[in-house]
C-alpha cells in the first residue's frame, strides 16, 4: 500500500491537431513551446518582463520585473499602468476602433453590439459617475448584476479610476451580499432591477435592499433598468444608471496605478468557513490573462469568441472581460440559460454569430449529452474551430462527445486547468501543437512550473497520483486573501512550505501530461487505497445507462471508507437490476477495489450555481447525517430532499 493516490484511469486515445490549424497557430511548433517554457523557468523576470514591455501600456516603466519569492512575490515593481487602458484605449489608435468588442444577446433575444469606441465612451461616462458618487482610487465597489454589457462597463470603469471591484454572482442571497460588502468595506453597489433566467426575472435590487440593512459601509447604489420589474428607490442613496449616465461626461483619463494596485477581489468558498476574498493586482493579472487568451485559444482578430461562464466567476473575469479585450477580440456575451426557450439555445447562438471559439464547462457538456444530439444537430456549427473546457475534470466520454458532436472531429479541445487563485490558465493544451488525450489537461503553459508531489513535498514517479503544486511565482497569481494575509499564507503555502498547493490531486503520465483527479478532499480511502472519486465517476459515465454521476465516500466498518455513487440515468429511473449491472461495470473498468457499495439513482444532483457538485452534502447523505454546512450557493434545494427520501 502506498501513500500515493492510486490512479486507475487508463485512457490511451490521442488526437493530434489538424495540420492546417498548426500552420496558422500563434504557437506552432514543439521547439517554440520548449524554448518559451525553458526560458520562463530559468529566467521568469526576463521572460515576463519582455512580454510586459511589449503588450502593456506603461505610464511609467517598471524598474524590476520580479522581486521576491512565493508567497510574497511582486511583479513589475515601480511601474504604472491601467488595466482599462490596456483593454480599451489601446485599441482606439488602431483599426480596431470600430471593431465589435461586445456582441451581447439577452435571454429574451434582444441584442446589442458595442465597438471598442462605444465601450470606451460608456466606460468613461460611468467612471465619471463613480467619481461623482464619491468613489476614489483604492475604494471598493460591489457589482451585483446580470450578464448585461453594463457589468463589463462597470468593471472597466472601476479599473479606470483605480477602484477595486468585487463582483458577486447574481445567484447569491442578500446575506451573502452583505457579508462580502462588509468584508470588502464596499462604498458603492452597482446592481439592476433584475435579470432574465429561463423566462423568469431574477430579482437583484430587492436583495441589495435587504443586504444594506446589514452592510453600513455602502453609501450609494446604482441601478440598471433591465427587466422593468418593480423596485423601491431610496432617495439620496439609490440612483438609476441611465439618469446618471445622461448627464455624465465622456472624458475621463485612465488613472495610472502601481503595477501591484488591487484590481479586484473575488470571493471563493473554501471547503469550510468564511469565503476567501482572493485579491488580484493590476499588471500581472492583466498580462497573464492576455497572454494565456492568445496562446490557449489561439485568438486571432477574425475570431468570434464565446465563453459561456458568468462574469461573477473567475472564468468570466479573465476570459470574458480582461483577457479577450486586452487582445482586441470580439466577445459574445449571453445573459441566459442553455435550455431556454429550448435545449438548442447555445447552438442557435453559435450559428447566429458564427462563433469560432467556444469555451464552456463539463457540467454543461454532460447536460447537452443528456438532452440528446438532435439539438446541436439542428444547427450549423461549422464556424467553430476551437473548443474549450474548464471548471472540473472532463470525463473522457464527455470529451469524446464534445469532440465528435460539437467539434465534428475537426476542432482541437483545450481542457484548461486553473483556479480563482491562479487568475489565468495554468495547464492546458496549446491547440496548434499538443496531441490531446481525452480527460487530460496536458502540459503547463510557459511560465508555469508544476509538479506532482507526496505529503512531504517530494516528486512522485510518473503515473503516481499526488498533490498538484506550483513551484515558481507567476504574474497573475493571487497576492493575498483580502484582510487576512496570514490565512493566505496558511491556506496555500502552509502544507508544503515554498510550494503553492492548489488543493487538487493529480498524476503526471509518461509524456509529462497532467490528469487532474479533483480536489484532494474528494479523494476516497478504500481499504487503504486512495482513489479518485472522479475516476469512479468516469467509469460510471462510460456505461450507456448513465448521464452523470457523483461519487463520495462514507464511513465503512471494514474498508474505512465505502463508495457511494449518485447516478443520474439517461432515461427514466431504471429497475434495481441496473444497480448490479453498474457495480459490475465499475469493477470491470477499474477493478474490485473500486466496487461501489451503494448506487443511488437520482433525477438531479445538488450543485452550486457555478455547476460544481456539492460533495459535502452528498457525503452527509451517504453517511446518513443531517447536513449542517453552508448551502447558500446550492442551485436547487429540492434535490436534497429528494435524495434523502430515497434513502434505503
Ligand atoms: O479542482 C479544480 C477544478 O476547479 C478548481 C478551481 O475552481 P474555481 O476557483 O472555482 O475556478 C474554476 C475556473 C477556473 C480547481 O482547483 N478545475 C478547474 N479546471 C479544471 C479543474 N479540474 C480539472 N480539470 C480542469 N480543466
Amino acid at each position: 500500500m502506498s501513500n500515493n493516490i492510486e490512479s486507475t484511469l487508463h485512457e490511451t486515445r490521442k488526437f493530434a491537431p489538424p495540420a492546417e490549424f498548426t500552420s496558422l497557430a500563434h504557437i506552432s511548433s514543439e521547439e517554440q513551446y520548449q524554448q518559451m517554457w525553458n526560458r520562463a523557468k530559468d529566467d521568469p523576470a526576463g521572460f515576463w518582463g519582455d512580454l510586459a514591455k511589449e503588450h502593456l501600456h506603461w505610464f511609467k516603466p517598471f524598474d524590476q520585473a520580479m522581486v521576491g519569492t512565493m508567497p510574497n512575490t511582486k511583479w513589475f515593481v515601480g511601474g504604472e499602468t491601467n488595466a482599462c487602458y490596456n483593454c480599451v484605449d489601446k485599441h482606439l489608435s488602431t483599426w480596431r476602433k470600430n471593431k465589435a468588442a461586445i456582441i451581447w444577446e439577452g435571454e429574451p433575444g434582444d441584442t446589442r453590439v458595442l465597438t471598442y469606441q462605444d465601450l470606451h465612451r460608456e466606460v468613461c461616462k460611468f467612471a465619471n459617475v463613480l467619481i461623482q458618487l464619491g468613489v476614489k482610487t483604492g475604494d471598493r465597489v460591489t457589482l451585483y448584476m446580470p450578464m448585461i454589457p453594463e457589468l463589463t462597463i462597470a468593471m472597466l470603469a472601476c479599473a479606470r479610476i483605480g477602484a477595486t471591484h468585487s463582483i458577486i454572482f447574481g445567484g447569491f442571497s442578500a446575506d451573502a451580499v452583505a457579508d462580502r460588502n462588509n468584508d470588502a468595506q464596499a462604498k458603492v453597489v452597482v446592481t439592476a432591477d433584475g435579470g432574465w433566467r429561463r423566462g423568469k426575472e431574477v430579482v437583484l435590487k430587492k436583495a441589495v435592499d435587504a443586504s444594506l440593512a446589514k452592510s453600513p459601509s455602502v453609501q450609494k447604489v446604482v441601478v440598471v433598468r433591465r427587466t422593468g420589474g418593480e423596485v423601491q428607490m431610496t432617495p439620496d442613496r439609490d440612483y438609476w444608471w441611465h439618469e446618471l449616465m445622461d448627464g455624465a461626461s465622456a472624458d475621463c483619463d485612465a488613472v495610472p496605478v502601481d503595477s501591484e494596485h488591487p484590481l479586484f477581489i473575488l470571493y471563493t468558498s473554501g471547503s469550510t468557513g468564511k469565503p476567501k476574498g482572493v485579491l488580484h493586482t493590476t499588471a500581472g493579472y492583466n498580462l497573464g490573462t492576455m497572454m494565456t487568451t492568445k496562446w490557449v485559444f489561439d485568438l486571432k482578430d477574425e475570431d468570434t469568441y464565446w465563453c459561456t461562464a458568468d462574469i461573477g466567476w473567475i472564468t468570466g473575469h479573465s476570459y470574458i472581460c480582461y483577457g479577450p479585450l486586452a487582445n482586441g477580440a470580439s466577445v459574445v456575451m449571453f445573459e441566459g440559460a442553455p435550455n431556454w426557450p429550448d435545449n438548442g439555445r447555445f447552438w442557435e447562438i453559435i450559428e447566429k454569430y458564427k462563433v469560432s471559439i467556444f469555451y464552456t464547462a463539463p457540467t454543461a457538456i454532460r447536460a447537452f449529452i443528456k438532452w440528446g444530439d438532435e439539438w446541436p444537430n439542428k444547427y450549423d456549427l461549422s464556424s467553430l474551430r476551437l473548443l474549450g473546457s474548464v471548471g472540473e475534470p472532463i470525463n473522457p466520454e464527455a470529451w469524446m462527445w464534445y469532440h465528435k458532436v460539437i467539434g465534428a472531429e475537426r476542432c482541437p479541445i483545450v481542457d484548461t486547468w486553473w483556479q480563482t487563485e491562479t487568475g489565468a490558465i495554468m495547464i492546458s493544451p496549446l491547440p496548434g501543437i499538443t496531441s490531446t488525450k481525452p480527460g487530460s489537461c496536458t502540459r503547463p503553459l510557459p511560465g508555469v512550473v508544476t509538479e506532482i508531489v507526496n505529503e512531504k513535498g517530494e516528486p512522485v514517479p510518473a503515473n503516481n497520483g499526488g498533490l498538484l503544486v506550483i513551484k515558481q511565482s507567476w504574474p497573475s497569481m493571487l497576492r493575498t486573501l483580502y484582510g487576512d494575509h496570514k490565512r493566505y499564507e496558511e491556506v496555500y503555502f502552509g502544507k508544503l512550505p515554498g510550494l503553492y498547493f492548489a488543493g487538487d490531486g493529480a498524476r503526471k503520465d509518461e509524456d509529462g501530461f497532467y490528469w487532474v483527479m479533483g480536489r484532494i478532499d474528494d479523494v476516497l480511502n478504500v481499504s487503504g487505497h486512495r482513489l479518485s472519486t472522479m475516476e469512479v465517476e468516469s467509469a460510471l459515465v462510460s456505461h450507456p445507462l448513465v448521464a452523470e454521476a457523483a461519487v463520495v465516500g462514507f464511513p465503512h466498518d471494514i474498508k474505512g471508507e465505502g463508495i457511494c455513487c449518485f447516478v443520474i440515468p439517461k432515461g427514466e429511473i431504471p429497475a434495481d437490476e441496473a444497480k448490479k449491472e453498474l457495480i459490475a461495470h465499475v469493477r470491470k473498468q477499474i477493478g474490485a477495489l473500486a466496487t461501489p457499495d451503494q448506487i443511488r439513482f437520482t433525477p438531479a444532483l445538488p450543485k452550486t450555481r457555478s455547476g460544481k457538485i456539492m460533495r459535502r452534502l452528498l457525503r452527509d447523505i451517504a453517511a446518513g447525517r443531517e447536513s449542517a454546512g453552508d448551502t447558500s450557493t446550492l442551485e436547487d434545494f429540492s434535490i436534497l430532499a429528494k435524495l434523502r427520501d430515497d434513502e434505503e
